[in-house]
């Protein structure tokens, strides 16, 4: 998606090799224009699926996810981090590991908000190393709810959440592919990032 590459290209901030700053328009500031122009192209990429429910993660993945779900036409549910334990019976639950803070956090979603039925587009913000797709995938098992596809405003492809979801057989939408964050500049994977 080139305009989203161009918005990285500009506002994106390499942290260190592993870790780029979007925070101007993804991640605490927020684009809406660009969150719309996302929500569009996840869901012209979605033709002929019949989502009936977008899928995320709290807190940056809901940005993305409600314009998708606004132009697809259907719900959003995000995850929530942390599960009280009090109505745990309720929910779909997974523990992910996130490798870029280095902490293990509950996700949940209520059995009400997700059931076999829903033919699911999940997004989030980042697909890196799949410490919260691995979550996702247990809490789509549990629900018996059918994942489309896994998609990524910006997949960190040399970190390999993304190939180990499709070594499970899992469609992957990224928008932006990134190769490489080396000597302070991106690099985008031209090929498969468009
Ligand atoms: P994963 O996304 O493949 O699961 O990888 P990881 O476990 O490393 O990610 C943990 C958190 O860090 C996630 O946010 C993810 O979006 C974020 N993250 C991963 N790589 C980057 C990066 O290069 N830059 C930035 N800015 N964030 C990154 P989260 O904990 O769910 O937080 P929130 O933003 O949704 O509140
Ligand atoms: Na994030
Ligand atoms: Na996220």
């Amino acid at each position: 998606m080139e305009t989203l590459q161009k918005i990285i290209q500009s506002e994106g901030k390499v942290v260190n090799e592993g870790v780029l700053k979007v925070d101007a328009f993804l991640n605490h500031g927020i684009d809406p224009k660009l969150m719309d122009q996302i929500g569009r192209e996840f869901t012209s990429r979605m033709k002929g699926e019949q989502i009936t429910k977008v899928v995320t993660v709290e807190a940056s993945g809901i940005a993305p996810a409600v314009m998708a779900g606004l132009h697809l036409g259907v719900p959003v549910v995000f995850a929530r981090k942390g599960t009280s334990t009090i109505h745990a019976e309720h929910l779909w639950k997974a523990t992910a590991f996130s490798f870029t803070k280095e902490a293990y956090s509950e996700l949940s979603i209520s059995k009400e908000l997700l059931n076999d039925d829903d033919r699911v587009l999940f997004i989030d913000d980042f697909l890196a190393n799949g410490g919260a797709a691995k979550a996702i995938l247990s809490i789509m098992r549990q629900s018996g709810a059918t994942l489309i596809a896994y998609g990524a405003v910006i997949e960190k492809g040399f970190q390999g959440g993304g190939d180990w979801l499709r070594g499970m057989g899992v469609r992957v939408e990224s928008l932006v592919r990134i190769s490489g964050l080396q000597n302070g500049t991106i690099q985008f994977d031209e090929e498969r990032g468009a």
